[in-house]
């Protein structure tokens, strides 16, 4: 039995030893001993409010669930919200444009508006067969190839060396007159998973290229990784979290043997000038909001702000059209085409989608399966609570417990999820745990169910499927469960 059970298991009764499944994880052999957790776990304090008081008491049944703003803010708070909300929902337009502060977009780009991927402030998705990825694109990189690169990795500043003529990201949409970049290609494989109960669950396999290369081609070793845009909900209190607090999680070398380690993210923080803890992205790529937001009207949309402030955005010197196009900094060539009130509004509004209540979460199902997501090592990566530290201005986020079902850190999920595309300290198998409230909603917000960085899985089921590396132990102690406990489980992971 792995350690990390063992605290648990102990307090439980022998008798719920229901199966026993021997895997290789790497090089050590762990025997996994996955549990029927026939007594449920108890409802602890605070459960039900997954954002602490900043928890939204508003409905969970409607498709805005992740539109609400935090609880607590005052009105003054709410005014703000508001008129955040609508720099996320501004659709940017080419320059030059009558409206002059809603110019500058491209002239190479991904999306018009904040909200055109976070859609209802939930995830984004795949396409749709003959459809453009509207809500998800393609990171692109090369390895390092010179002293100079390496040591600018080395040092932080940069998270990844660009792919030389198309940069960090494929841009698929291009204003009048200029080439978009390219268009994602996913072909998926079917893929047959035989749990242990002898039902199949068919995984989707994707593989990803880039059709129309519209300034010739990529490098030869080009490193592409799919994004899917994240659920918003919760992230100021993400932010909240001490960063030392978080460093308590980790365990890059694995010293307590239970098979899992944890790593931070380093990363380049533009607002304080030197090294932070990556939390933000997928890979943990990004230290702050304002940081993010201010990263995706760059690469996401060709919009400069103070933090990046090329206007062109992602664009390389092979793009020479789209550098040289007319730009919307105005009225002087150096103010950005987001002033810093814009782009402190939409990182206050970011802040601020709070987290809905938990559902069911007292039901015989959604107990018995909390208790099982303990005993089969689900905790170890989503880590239930802990407690933010103080926000200057935002007192409504400070001092809360919280319950994002994250360690917030960087884990080797094995080569069925890899990427190859090292990102900061993140290497090609590591990706942040990802927080799991409020990911119940997301079929009723977003109309579908796709998880996962690249919204491959289909369902809950299929996403803990694809755990490998570090998370193998916890995947193959959930195929080992009987369909009741399975189902229980997924009813735990639904009313968070
Ligand atoms: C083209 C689609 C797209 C657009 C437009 C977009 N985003 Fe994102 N957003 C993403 C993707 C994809 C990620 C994950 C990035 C990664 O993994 O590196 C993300 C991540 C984020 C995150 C971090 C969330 C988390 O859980 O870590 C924030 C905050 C964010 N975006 C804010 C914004 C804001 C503000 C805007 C508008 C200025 C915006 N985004 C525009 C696709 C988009
Ligand atoms: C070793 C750490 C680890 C363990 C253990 C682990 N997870 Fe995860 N989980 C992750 C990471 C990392 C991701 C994001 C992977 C990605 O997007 O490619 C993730 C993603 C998920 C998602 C999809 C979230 C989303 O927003 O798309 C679900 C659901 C999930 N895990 C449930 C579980 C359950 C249930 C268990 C126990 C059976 C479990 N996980 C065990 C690390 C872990």
């Amino acid at each position: 039995m792995t350690k990390r059970s063992a605290g648990l298991s102990n307090s439980l009764p022998p008798l719920l030893v229901a199966a026993a499944v021997v895997m290789t994880t790497g090089t050590a052999r762990h025997i996994v001993v996955a549990q029927a957790a026939t007594t449920t776990a108890a409802l602890e304090p605070g459960e039900l409010l997954p954002g602490g008081e900043a928890t939204t008491r508003g409905s969970t049944d409607h498709h805005d669930a992740f539109s609400r703003f935090s609880n607590g803010m005052g009105f003054a708070g709410e005014a703000r919200f508001k008129l955040g909300n609508a720099i996320f929902r501004k659709q940017w337009v080419s320059a030059p444009s009558s409206t002059r502060s809603s110019d500058g977009l491209g002239p190479l780009y991904n999306a018009r508006a904040c909200q055109n991927c976070h859609l209802k402030d939930g995830r984004g998705h795949t396409p749709g067969a003959n459809e453009p990825a509207a809500s998800m694109f393609l990171r692109l990189s090369v390895p390092p190839r010179t002293a100079e690169e390496k040591a600018l990795l080395a040092s932080h500043r940069v998270n990844v060396i660009a792919e030389p003529t198309y940069g960090g990201q494929l841009q698929n949409f291009a204003i009048q007159g200029h080439t978009p970049e390219g268009q994602m290609q996913i072909s998926y494989r079917d893929m047959p998973v035989t749990l242990g109960d002898g039902s199949i669950v068919t995984l989707r396999a994707p593989t990803y290229s880039v059709a129309e290369p519209g300034y010739g081609p990529l490098a030869a070793d080009v490193m592409l990784s799919p994004r899917v845009a994240p659920q918003m909900i919760g992230l100021g209190l993400i932010e909240a979290v001490p960063e030392a607090t978080i460093r308590t999680f980790a365990d890059p070398g694995d010293k307590d043997g239970d098979g899992i380690s944890g790593r931070a993210n380093e990363v380049w923080s533009r607002v304080t000038n030197g090294v932070a803890l990556g939390r933000f992205g997928w890979k943990a790529g990004n230290p702050s909001i304002r940081q993010q937001s201010a990263d995706a009207f760059n690469g996401d949309m060709g919009l400069s702000t103070s933090l990046f402030a090329r206007p062109s955005g992602d664009c390389t010197k092979a793009e020479e059209a789209c550098l040289t196009a007319p730009n919307g900094n105005s009225p002087k060539p150096t103010d950005p085409e987001v002033s810093d009130q814009l782009l402190d509004l939409v990182t206050f509004y970011a802040q601020n989608l709070a987290v809905p209540l938990r559902r069911d979460a007292d039901s015989d199902d959604v107990l018995r399966g909390k208790q099982t997501f303990a005993v089969i090592g689900c905790i170890a990566c989503h880590r239930p609570s802990m407690t933010t530290g103080d926000v200057p201005d935002q007192p409504h986020l400070s001092g809360q417990k919280i319950w994002p079902y994250s360690d917030l850190l960087l884990h080797d999920m094995g080569e069925g999820l890899a990427d190859h595309r090292p990102e900061g300290v993140a290497s090609g198998t590591e990706w942040r745990t990802a927080p799991l409230w409020g990911i119940g909603l997301t079929h009723i917000v977003s109309g579908h169910s796709e998880l996962l960085h690249d919204g491959r899985a289909r369902t809950v089921e299929e996403a803990i499927l694809w755990h490998g590396g570090e998370a193998s132990a916890a995947r193959e102690a959930y195929a080992a469960l009987s369909k009741a406990e399975r189902e229980a489980l997924i009813a735990f992971v639904n009313s968070l």
